[in-house]
């Protein structure tokens, strides 16, 4: 595509070629359909509009210096959407079909995969939802399994500099024994108030305190938070939590760095102790954080003065990168080849 500013690119929807869809119907699922309609024409009556029985996924495609295109933890998208359905009683997709439709959607956009050297993605978004019509609350029958794709560069404009986070009592994301972890829709429309407060006063996102006892952190808008100090990478330990792939994969590279690394409840006070803090996640990679700000008591924690991110959390970010386009090896068998 001559016309993609690929070095510019936003975190915003863009037309591509194809889109893949498959329909579970009669206890079963179909063959993958091809289609190059954006739109999807569903029944007024759809669980998926009226119960929020939906749920989604967020991976990418990169582009290696070799021309070929690698997918990263694809499988453990397919295990997270499983459970996501599970989660909220929807048509379980199997792994492979799951798989299958991803590098469908792919194959049939590659000329939408950044090149290298711009440093962007091709973003993979599989969703999921409840077609068949159902007044009374309860599961329906019919599900949409839908993958589209889009080219995308960072989520925070900011890319790999610092960003600021903003606490707040007022709002709660997910409850504690509710679907927090789990990667549907109503979690994301629970936190649109408490997003757009953050970035009318100039935040990133929200950082989330545990719903419960507001004593915990939980996790920062549409990433997991992390923290950094003696040498240790701690992460919150939570029920309410997305688990994140990409921070379950920092735990990794940060065990191979010679971190040690904590998954544990991390008290807000904490916060004070971190020497540097950053959010992660597909869209997010490591979003280094320079600032938390809890604008109930007016405390505020600096990680970054000088506008650079931590020196570790710079060198977790090189490391996820390169091994996400095929610089350096591959050595957990995290990367599929499109082929
Ligand atoms: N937390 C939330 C709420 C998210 O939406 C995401 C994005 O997927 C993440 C965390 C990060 O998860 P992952 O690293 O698997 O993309
Ligand atoms: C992702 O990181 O893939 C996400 O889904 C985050 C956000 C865009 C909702």
């Amino acid at each position: 595509m001559s016309n993609i500013d690929w070095q510019n690119l936003s975190f915003s929807y863009m037309k591509t070629d194809y889109n893949v869809r498959c329909w579970y119907r009669n206890g079963k699922w179909g063959e993958l359909e091809i289609s190059s309609d954006e739109h999807i024409n569903v029944h007024m009556a759809a669980t998926g509009l009226h119960y929020g029985q939906e749920a989604f996924e967020g991976l990418k495609a990169f582009m290696g210096k070799d021309g070929k295109v690698r997918l990263f933890r694809v499988e453990e998208n397919a295990r997270r959407m499983y459970s996501s359905a599970e989660g909220i009683m929807m048509a379980k997709i199997p792994e492979q079909l799951f798989i299958d439709a991803v590098i469908k959607a792919v194959k049939l956009n590659m000329r939408f995969v950044p090149p290298y050297e711009s440093g962007a993605a091709l973003y993979i978004r599989p969703l999921l939802f409840g077609a068949g019509p159902k007044i009374g609350v309860s599961p329906t029958d019919e599900y949409l399994f839908v993958v589209f794709v889009m080219p995308v560069g960072p989520y925070f404009k900011e890319g790999f500099k610092p960003t600021n986070m903003m606490i707040s009592r007022q709002f709660d994301r997910a409850a504690p024994l509710g679907t927090g972890k789990y990667k549907v829709g109503g979690n994301y429309a629970a936190s649109l108030k408490a997003g757009e407060l953050a970035h009318s006063k100039g935040y990133a996102a929200v950082l989330y305190l545990d719903s419960k006892e507001k004593k915990y952190i939980d996790e920062c808008g549409p990433a997991n938070f992390f923290g950094i100090k003696n040498n240790t990478y701690i992460t919150p330990d939570s029920d309410s939590i997305l688990p994140s792939i990409t921070n379950k994969s920092l735990i990794q590279l940060a065990k191979d760095m010679g971190l040690k690394t904590e998954r544990r409840k991390v008290p807000l006070e904490e916060l004070e102790t971190f020497e540097e803090a950053g959010a992660c996640g597909t869209a997010a990679v490591i979003s280094p954080i320079g600032r938390i700000d809890d604008i109930d008591t007016g405390k505020t924690y600096i990680y970054s003065k000088d506008g650079k991110p931590g020196q570790l959390s710079e060198k977790l970010y090189n490391k996820l990168r390169a091994i996400q386009y095929g610089d350096e090896p591959d050595p957990y068998g995290w990367i599929t080849i499109v082929e």
